[in-house]
């Protein structure tokens, strides 16, 4: 078994609330076990342009209530190419470091598998990032705070559209995914759902939308996902309006502000927990693997399987938004 020396954490993609609380627990996990930790600043991008510094302990104080990511993410190209990552791993070698953590989604897993088998340094990914979307566990660290700032928002927005009889067409964040979506919309009281796991016509959200005109709503709401394949948010109320001009439409496109603000207590426990197992997992000699949660249960998925498969929304979820909104 390798001896590890000196860990080094980087965040990349899109940040995620708790992404602190990630690196903060891999900072004093390490400190713990007496084995150097750098910080990667910019993901990918910093370990080509060698944008590398040890960090103490104290360099991770306050910041577990913090949202973003202090250690800073970039989507990189340059990764992309061989090039590209052998610069990165000679950057690697000149600060004698021996093991990595990488906290991001299915992009940043994507280039630490293809580094793992090309230099074959050790890393384990703590899957970070607000979509949900990551095969091999149950949450990713930020999805429950996101979940959280959109149910907020929709709260705020119900009084006003109440206020003036409106339907209303949120837009949530999930490119691939309804995670966002699912789970506002049961929170919020929503009228329907639409994500890009199910093909809801616009004709068919419009039945949806009458199922209450008997019980005398007063508004209604319809959680868009991103990434729904029949439209967005905008094309929607688009299509409705002309379906039934009746209505009285508004839009909102929630945007990156699902993405910020302080982690909920769930994505900082969540975090700790990843962050001090990742460690913990370098020095029993896995790498090229995953870390996640199912219930209580950690688990461990190769980094491959982790890229090739995804999470899929429960669909029993979708009845519950149209039984408990008539
Ligand atoms: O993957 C997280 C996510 O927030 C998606 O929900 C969204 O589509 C995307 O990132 C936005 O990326 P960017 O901030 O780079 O525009």
């Amino acid at each position: 078994m390798r001896t590890i020396k000196h860990i080094a954490v980087f965040t990349s993609g899109g940040d995620s609330p708790g992404m602190n609380a990630a690196v903060r627990a891999v900072v004093r996990a390490g400190l713990y076990h007496e084995i150097k930790v750098s910080a990667i600043y910019r993901g990918f991008e910093g370990m080509i342009e060698n944008d590398i510094a040890v960090l103490d302990s104290r360099s991770v104080a306050h910041i577990i209530d913090k949202g973003g990511t202090k250690i800073k993410s970039a989507r990189s190209k340059a990764f992309k190419t061989k090039e590209g990552r052998q610069k990165a791993f000679n950057n690697l070698k000149k600060h004698n470091i021996d093991a990595l953590v990488a906290i991001g989604g299915d992009g940043t897993f994507t280039g630490a598998h293809i580094f793992y088998q090309e230099f074959k340094i050790p890393i384990i990914g703590i899957p970070g990032t607000i979509d949900n979307d990551i095969y091999g566990t149950s949450f990713t660290i930020g999805y429950d705070t996101a979940s959280n700032n959109a149910m907020k928002a929709v709260d705020m927005i119900r009084d006003t559209a109440t206020s003036h009889n409106r339907l209303f067409f949120v837009e949530v964040m999930g490119r691939d995914a309804g995670f966002i979506a699912l789970r506002t919309a049961i929170a919020c009281g929503a009228k329907a759902v639409m994500v890009p796991e199910t093909k809801i016509q616009p004709k068919e959200l419009l039945a949806l939308i009458n199922k209450g005109k008997s019980a005398k709503k007063s508004s209604s709401i319809v959680i868009v996902a991103e990434g729904n394949e029949n439209g967005n948010a905008t094309e929607l109320a688009e299509a409705i309006n002309k379906l039934d001009p009746h209505f009285d439409t508004k839009v909102t496109i929630l945007g990156h502000i699902q993405r910020g603000g302080s982690p909920t207590t769930y994505d900082r426990i969540l975090a700790a927990k990843l962050g001090v197992a990742a460690v913990d997992a370098l020095l029993k000699g896995k790498e090229d693997l995953m870390l996640g949660v199912y219930d209580k249960e950690l688990t461990f998925t190769p980094l491959e399987k982790a890229i090739k498969k995804h999470n899929y929304i429960d669909k029993d979820l979708l009845r519950l938004v149209e039984i408990l909104s008539i």
